[in-house]
């Protein structure tokens, strides 16, 4: 694999590619990869002839300072997880080289960005597509590929990518869960063994409320599953909403697409998962 920590190196091994006519994947992270990163690298090398993956833990994105400081950084066995993959292309920048300094520029793209996690943590997708757009532009990815886990992060990249034009396609890959349930993040290695076992009431009240689904009954569905949630030890509900797979609005007959989004903490781990109901 090769491994690049400043754009102009990185841009020039891709220009060479590009030339070559290869095609370029990319799959933006924070590192610290799990098996939900690794499947998206999959499904990138069978669209793709080269796969970009980046690892930088993005600061303007973060909303709290200590989450910023004690999010994991084991660079030495992400390098091996993705050479276990055979990644083509990894790059690390360090903040200086995404950041020239103290920036106050962001992009808004509208409402999405201030609905649920947006209202959570402000400024957060601000962030986000503050780096992705440095990203796509240092890269040029011909597709680049994020995780339905963060289905609100899909949202607001693709409206960035319409309302810019960007020249990227965009493909949203599915969760990977633990055999039981959980879906693979992060931030779970700070859960400690109870907070892992409440934690599972996340994805058993999606599923039930994906099983239980009527068009009608929405209201109480969201009830019931407050109700599971909060009444579950050491969680606090952040948000649970079923809502329209586009728009983010409380799901209506007319919705194409209806996701049930929720976020919580557990004991001290903020943790979110969703489930595609239609
Ligand atoms: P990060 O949280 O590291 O996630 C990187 C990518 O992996 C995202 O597209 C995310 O949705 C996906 N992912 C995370 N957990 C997953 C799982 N269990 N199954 C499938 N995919 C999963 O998202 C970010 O980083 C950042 O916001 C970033 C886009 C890199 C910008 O800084």
């Amino acid at each position: 694999m090769k491994h690049f920590t400043t754009r102009q190196a990185l841009a020039e091994h891709l220009l060479q590619l590009k030339i070559q006519g290869k095609t370029i994947g990319f799959v933006p992270t924070m590192g610290a990869l799990h098996n939900g990163h690794l499947s998206l690298i999959r499904i990138a090398q069978q669209q793709c002839d080269v796969v970009v993956c980046s690892i930088f833990v993005n600061p303007t994105q973060f909303t709290d300072p200590s989450d910023l400081e004690k999010y994991p950084r084991p660079i030495g066995a992400d390098i091996a997880k993705l050479e276990s993959v055979k990644c083509d292309v990894l790059f690390e920048p360090p903040v200086n080289e995404m950041y020239a300094g103290n920036e106050h520029w962001h992009l808004a793209i509208g409402e999405l960005e201030h609905l649920l996690e947006g209202a959570s943590r402000p400024g957060h997708y601000q962030g986000v597509t503050q780096v992705v757009s440095k990203l796509f532009d240092i890269v040029k990815p011909d597709i680049a590929f994020f995780g339905q886990k963060d289905y609100q992060q899909f949202l607001v990249i693709s409206k960035m990518v319409e309302l810019l034009a960007m020249p990227v396609k965009l493909v949203m890959c599915p969760i990977e869960r633990e055999t039981d349930g959980l879906a693979m993040s992060s931030r779970n290695i700070h859960l400690s063994a109870s907070d892992r076992r409440n934690a599972l009431v996340l994805s058993q009240t999606l599923n039930a409320v994906k099983q239980q689904f009527n068009i009608d009954g929405i209201d109480q569905l969201k009830q019931e599953a407050e109700h599971t949630i909060t009444s579950t030890p050491d969680v606090k509900l952040s948000y649970f909403e079923i809502v329209d797979g586009e728009t983010l609005h409380r799901a209506t007959s007319s919705s194409k697409h209806i996701v049930a989004l929720v976020a919580v903490k557990v004991g001290n781990t903020r943790l979110i998962d969703n489930v595609i109901i239609m």
